[in-house]
Parts: C-alpha cells; sequence; structure tokens
C-alpha cells in the first residue's frame, strides 16, 4: 500500500507537472535552444488582396464573394485584406521588429496560373513573388512557402476541383512550376494546408468555397486526391530537384487534441476515433510504417456504407501502389493546431442515415471545457495542456516525426491590449517547452498570425494578429499589439516571463510612425525652403 501511495503520489507529481503549465521557470531546461526557429504564418487570400490585378485569375474565393456575398458574416471579401501584395515590405519589416527568423506565407495558385493549367504561366505573378522572395532573403527570413491554401483556380473548381482526380496532375504541373521559379531560394514547401478542414468545410458542409455540400463523399473524395497531390509534388521534387535545390517538401495538417468525456469504453474509443478521423486519416497514409487509411475507418466508412446500401465504401480504397506512392512523402509535418475537443459516443449516430456524413461515420459528438478561456472563435478555447498531450502523442505514435507548428493563434475582438492572445501564447509556448523536454522533435513555430486578415466566412469579425490592421485605413496601417510586444520579447530571450507587461501604445511600432512623421514633415520644410 505505502508502495501504491508512493507511485500514485509520484504519478500525481509527473501528471502536475506536465499539465501545470503556468510555472515561470528561468532554468535552461525552460528555455528554446539558440537554433529554434520563431515566425509567423498568413495566407494569400487572407492578407494580399490585388484581387484582379497583374494578370491573376480568379480563385474560388473570389468567384464565392462575389455570387454570394451574403455568406460572410460581415458581407466582407479580401479583394483588399490587408492589401499585403502592395505592403509586403511593411510585413517583412514587421518580422523583423518582432525579432522573427521564419515566414510562412503562400502563394496564390491564381496569381501563378490564371486558369489553373501550367501551359499559361503569369509573368507578373511570378515577378511578385521573386521580389517577395528577394526581400525576405535579404532580411534573413526564412521563407516557409505553402503551395495551396485553398484559393483554388475557378478554371479547375467548375471541373470537380478536388473531387476531380485530375487535380492529382494539374496540382504537380502547378508544383513544378513553383519549383523551377523558386525553389533556388525557397527550400521549405508546405504542399496543402489542412485537408481536414478544406475538405470538411468546402466539400462537406458547404461553409468555404466551392460551397459543395457532401460530406460523406466529396469530403473524402477531397482528401483521397489532396494526399495523392501531396505525393505527387514531393515526388517531382524527388526526382528533379532535390539533387539541385536541396530543400524539403511536407503537408500541413489540423488537428486538436481529444479528451474522453468519461472513463467509460465508448468514451475513450469516441477520443480516439476523433484522433482517427481528424488527424490519423491523414497522417497513417503519410506517416505510418505500413501507410493507407487507418483501419478503424476504413471499416467504418465500409460498414457504413452497406448499411445505406451502397455497392462500395464512400471511402474509396487506395490500391497497393497508391499506397506505397503516398507513404513518406512529407520531410517533416507542418502541424497547425489550436484547442482541445472533449469527445463522447453520441450511439444516435449510427452510421446508417441515408444521406451520408464522415460526423455520422465517426458517430460521436464534442464539446468545449467551460473553464478554457474562449476566443472570439466559436470552435477556439484555450487549453495548452492539450497541444503538449498532441505533441507526445504524434511522437509515440509516429516514431518521432520532425514537426514545425505552421499555426497557432488565439481570436479577439479589434483593440491593442489583447491579454487573452498574450496568455494563449504564453501558455501554448511553455506547453511546447515541456514537450521539447519530453524528446519531441519539434523545430520551429509559427504564430497565427501576423497581422489580422480575412478569417474565409467569419470575414473580419475576428481577429488573429499580432499586429492590428486598420481595416477602415485605406494604407491598411498596422500596428502592434500587446501580444505582439510579449513574442518579441520571447524570440529575443528564450524564456517565458510572466511578469512583462508591456504597453502597446509605447511600441517600436509607434516610434517608426513618429519617425516617418517627422520625415515626412522635415522633407516638407526642405520642399518649402526650396
Ligand atoms: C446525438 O445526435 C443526435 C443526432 O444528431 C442529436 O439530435 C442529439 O442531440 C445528440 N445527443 C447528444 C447527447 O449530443
Amino acid at each position: 500500500m505505502a508502495r501504491f501511495s508512493c507511485i500514485f503520489a509520484l504519478c500525481c507529481l509527473l501528471t502536475a507537472s506536465a499539465s501545470n503549465i503556468r510555472i515561470k521557470s528561468l532554468s535552461a531546461a525552460r528555455s528554446f535552444p539558440a537554433n529554434f526557429g520563431f515566425g509567423a504564418s498568413t495566407a494569400s487570400y487572407q492578407i494580399e488582396g490585388a484581387w484582379d490585378v497583374d494578370g491573376k485569375g480568379i480563385s474560388i474565393w473570389d468567384y464565392l464573394v462575389r455570387t454570394d456575398p451574403n455568406h460572410i458574416a460581415d458581407n466582407s471579401n479580401g479583394d483588399i485584406a490587408a492589401n499585403s501584395y502592395y505592403n509586403y515590405k511593411r510585413d517583412i519589416e514587421m518580422l523583423k521588429e518582432l525579432g522573427a527568423t521564419h515566414y510562412r506565407f503562400s502563394i496564390s495558385w491564381p496569381r501563378i496560373l490564371p486558369l489553373g493549367r501550367s501551359n499559361y504561366v503569369n509573368q507578373r505573378g511570378i515577378d511578385h513573388y521573386n521580389a517577395f522572395i528577394d526581400e525576405l532573403i535579404a532580411n534573413d527570413i526564412v521563407p516557409f512557402a505553402t503551395m495551396y491554401h485553398w484559393d483554388l483556380p475557378q478554371t479547375l473548381s467548375e471541373l470537380g476541383g478536388w473531387t476531380n482526380e485530375e487535380i492529382v496532375d494539374w496540382f504537380g504541373d502547378y508544383a513544378r512550376i513553383l519549383y523551377q521559379n523558386f525553389g533556388d531560394r525557397v527550400k521549405h514547401w508546405l504542399t496543402i494546408n489542412e485537408p481536414y478542414i478544406h475538405c470538411n468545410f468546402g466539400y462537406g458542409y458547404g461553409r468555404h468555397a466551392p460551397l459543395i455540400q457532401s460530406p460523406g463523399e466529396g469530403y473524402y473524395e477531397c482528401g483521397r486526391h489532396i494526399l495523392l497531390a501531396n505525393a505527387r509534388a514531393y515526388r517531382i521534387y524527388n526526382e528533379d530537384f532535390r539533387n539541385t535545390q536541396n530543400g524539403q517538401v511536407g503537408i500541413v495538417l489540423s488537428s486538436d487534441w481529444a479528451y474522453p468525456a468519461s472513463d467509460s469504453a465508448d468514451d475513450i474509443q469516441a477520443a480516439e476515433d476523433y484522433l482517427a478521423f481528424h488527424l490519423r486519416l491523414y497522417m497513417d497514409p503519410i506517416f505510418s510504417a505500413q501507410g493507407n487509411y487507418p483501419q478503424t475507418v476504413i471499416d467504418r466508412v465500409q460498414a457504413a456504407s452497406t448499411a445505406q446500401g451502397l455497392t462500395a465504401s464512400r471511402l474509396r480504397p487506395f490500391t497497393q501502389e497508391q499506397i506505397e506512392y503516398i507513404r513518406g512523402t512529407s520531410d517533416f509535418l507542418a502541424l497547425n493546431t489550436y484547442s482541445s475537443k472533449i469527445v463522447y459516443r453520441n450511439s444516435s449516430l449510427t452510421g446508417t442515415f441515408v444521406v451520408p456524413s464522415h460526423n455520422d461515420d465517426a458517430f460521436l459528438d464534442t464539446y468545449m471545457d467551460d473553464s478554457w478561456p474562449a476566443s472570439e472563435s466559436p470552435w477556439l478555447r484555450e487549453h495548452a495542456p492539450g497541444f503538449y498531450n498532441l505533441l507526445v502523442y504524434i511522437k509515440d505514435t509516429y516514431n518521432n516525426p520532425t514537426v514545425y507548428i505552421t499555426e497557432n493563434g488565439f481570436s479577439s475582438t479589434p483593440g491593442l491590449h489583447d491579454d487573452g492572445r498574450v496568455n494563449y501564447y504564453r501558455n501554448y509556448l511553455s506547453a511546447l517547452l515541456d514537450a521539447l523536454a519530453e524528446g519531441c522533435d519539434v523545430r520551429g513555430y509559427f504564430a497565427w498570425s501576423l497581422m489580422d486578415n480575412f478569417e474565409w466566412a467569419m470575414g473580419y469579425t475576428q481577429r488573429f494578429g499580432l499586429y492590428q490592421v486598420d481595416m477602415e485605413d485605406p494604407q491598411r496601417t498596422r500596428t502592434p499589439r500587446k501580444s505582439a510586444l510579449v513574442y518579441k520579447e520571447i524570440i529575443s530571450s528564450r524564456v517565458i516571463d510572466y511578469d512583462y507587461n508591456p504597453d502597446p501604445y509605447d511600441t517600436d511600432g509607434a516610434f517608426t510612425v513618429s519617425a516617418s512623421i517627422i520625415m515626412t514633415l522635415g522633407v516638407a520644410v526642405i520642399n518649402m525652403v526650396l
């Protein structure tokens, strides 16, 4: 008994130290290694604007906001967004202000290939990204370039987009053009952003472009082709570019952590199923030793499809050749993660409805704990221990792959005093330190987002920026929030100091503004004298 309680106490201690991530410790073990990369993330449609200039083609989001403007919460669009197509030098200056060493941005497919296909390349689009990437390199910022962050050329969408298997060829051709034009300077390629979210909202529940509602079929077809397209882009790099360019290529996956709602076998299984249907559906085919979809998902969708009277599974099986083609096609995992879910089995979702959905196939429901601090986004509450749990799960399940956190962040209302975001970043980065101490091979962290941007169907109603963007100002002026000053301090000191309490009005940013006002006045005075 004594022995038991001793072990019990030890367990409690370990659990407490793993989940009590608010401890303030400045020991070497609680600091980020010197070579750990810090940066911020954005995506083309969310920040660039310039939707119809310099030969750019129409994307599915350009199309959506013109044909169905009420679909966006504030009837807004990304026509101008943060105007980064023109403001990119200021964006890079902001990265320098933060002390960031890395930037994750995405390239707009229709800016490079206005009609989607590679037979017509828009040189002005190439010129734009060349100038932008050159400016990053000149500022010693390592580019992480996403090839596809949801702005599909509309021409390809009209042929079925990600539900048409031809897209494996279309995407491969596009990737080749990117390697040819930018691969001399871009050494980290992120192929496709978040298949789960893109397929679920774009082809499942019709909340994002292209607004397809097919949660039991289109959803799975989209994911299938994203896995094949990622593999195509990876293999093209291996065959024709890796020797000369020496870079890396990987996919961007997203998942929250999942806790069982109770210790019942059903709920424990439901939490495992959540990870299988959200993360492992995309991760196993690439990162597991055997490849292919998780067997639980294969079996569940097959059984539900049969019960629905279908003659084949809605999760179309890969051939053995395809399994081998996809397996191993990521040099690292780019992981986007924001929150955690509590999961329970809902047995009335039997997976046998006539109108099928992947949610019914999983037959589970989720909620979040009310005590977790709420953001402006209903799906996002702060719970940093889940971040730690997810990283350790990935390490243990997939033989400790190299991971970059390519998105992590918290939404707020406008305003510079963003203490919710400050707490979020401190606690998540502290959980990340715990994961590093546990041996997780995480090499870098990108905050979502560098600046406020077009948050898809939510328009500008949810702000994710370290920098506030004044969306009423034609210049789209950027101002650092308190979180930007805190992040800057973490990057330079490599430790998390919970007592640091900067005033966001007293900033380098403000200094830059007043310096430029002084310059302008000075020029005006000189002009007057002359
Ligand atoms: C279970 O799912 C059904 C069907 O969607 C729903 O009506 C019900 O509210 C869910 N039950 C619980 C406890 O969430």
